[in-house]
């Protein structure tokens, strides 16, 4: 029996992927570009076995064992590799046995926090380190087919997954723009309003999108090619100014977008609406722009902010949304930080948010009458990661199988 095991990260969405050309091949309709997360924090861990012994392909999700279905996703990415391994792997592991995959997350599932590109770029990963095939640009139009997303979660740093032109989508992949070790103090802050599975799913809402909004083409034809260029622009010249404005407006476009659906696609909340309510007062006050928020299919925040910035906005986060668990480890989560006690700069801040024409502290109360719970339980816990490095395999003694089967049976 052979066997890996492997990490992969997870990846935000700084500009947004939203909408296929085909659903088949999962090729997209626009460019996007995202940020690789830390995988201490965030990532998706898969073993793999493959053995002349076992009799069927079999696959457990968080030891929940899956159907795997000829025609799944799964089954796609497997003969995908299977497919480059005959043409240019190494004949280690015969592609005539079959495999058992196990996979788990280190933080919740299908919660809007990309569990899926995770879990399917550590799937193809895997597969390529069992058969022998190094990390290369066809493996991203594998992971693709797996869920759209993954693709970019196949590097490290910041990715463009590119649309590509062509039918059989050959060249819709993805590719590194600058590694983790460029911008090493972009930090995230998730603020996690909710980690229960999503109502509607990324598949059906852009689906709905691509055929009834009037806006998203505009968006493929004229918004996006623009803002990717300036967007790497900002990257690469470590320019979080301009970075943090297209990150902010391409979320509100992805979610104006969700909205021009129909019937229409609800993925932010009140929290949510209070959050980026919050960001604009806070980076006001500031007098420049500290922080940028991004939504994805999901009322989760993601907050980019400078490393030497964390604790002056956290504290103005614990402010705002006050929560008693503040110093407990499953309340904060992640890398770990010393909040700021109020100073001056907190406390200007709490000041002028009262007299703001954008009032955070109006839209909050709102969202705490409207939701009628209280103001301390509107954050579920906060994760601080960073930008992050690819997959990487891990030594035999991190597998979730033992003898082909999950630890716990
Ligand atoms: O890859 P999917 O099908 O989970 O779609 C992801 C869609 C967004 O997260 C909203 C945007 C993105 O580019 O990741």
């Amino acid at each position: 029996m052979f066997s890996v095991t492997c990490i992969a990260p997870v990846n935000i969405a700084i500009v947004k992927y939203w909408g296929k050309r085909n659903e088949e091949l999962i090729l997209p309709i626009n460019d996007s570009i995202s940020m690789t997360l830390g995988t201490n924090e965030l990532c998706a861990k898969t073993t793999i076995s493959a053995s002349e012994g076992f009799q069927h392909n079999r696959m457990w999700l968080n030891d929940e064992e899956l159907p795997f279905e000829e025609d799944s996703r799964l089954m796609r990415c497997l003969k995908g590799v299977q497919r480059l391994a005959l043409m240019n792997g190494s004949q280690k592991v015969s592609l005539s046995w079959k495999v058992h995959i196990a996979s788990c997350n280190n933080f919740p599932t299908a919660a809007g926090l990309a569990s899926s590109a995770a879990g399917y770029a550590c799937l193809v990963f895997s597969l390529a380190r069992l058969y022998g095939i190094p990390l290369n640009e066809e493996l991203t139009t594998i992971a693709r087919q797996g869920s759209g997303s993954a693709c970019r979660s196949l590097f490290g740093g910041f990715v463009q997954w590119h649309r590509g032109v062509l039918d059989d989508g050959r060249d819709s992949v993805a590719k590194p723009i600058v590694s983790a070790q460029h911008w090493p103090n972009m930090h995230v802050l998730i603020l996690v309003v909710n980690d229960e599975r999503k109502k509607t799913s990324s598949t059906n809402g852009m689906q709905r999108s691509v055929t009834t909004s009037q806006l998203i083409q505009h968006r493929v034809d004229k918004i996006v090619p623009e803002r990717t260029e300036n967007l790497k622009k900002a990257i690469e010249a470590r320019d979080f100014q301009s970075f943090a404005e297209i990150t902010m407006k391409d979320s509100n476009q992805f979610h104006a977008i969700a909205l021009d659906t129909y019937p229409p696609c609800v993925y932010m909340n009140d929290v949510s609406h209070a959050i980026a309510s919050f960001v604009h007062t806070y980076n006001k006050t500031m007098g420049t722009v500290h922080a940028a928020y991004t939504f994805d299919a999901g009322p989760n925040a993601c907050i980019y902010v400078l490393k030497e910035n964390v604790a002056k906005l956290l504290a103005a986060v614990q402010k705002e949304f006050p929560n008693d668990s503040i110093d407990s480890s499953q309340y904060l989560r992640g890398l770990p930080v010393s909040i700021d006690s109020p100073e001056s700069n907190i406390e200007k801040y709490a000041n002028s948010a009262t007299d703001n024409p954008i009032n955070t502290a109006a839209v909050h109360r709102k969202a705490i009458g409207m939701l009628n719970i209280q103001p301390k339980s509107l954050l579920k816990y906060i994760i601080h990661t960073k930008v992050g490095d690819g997959p990487c395999q891990l030594s035999d003694d991190n597998s979730l199988l033992i003898n082909g089967l999950p630890l716990s049976h």
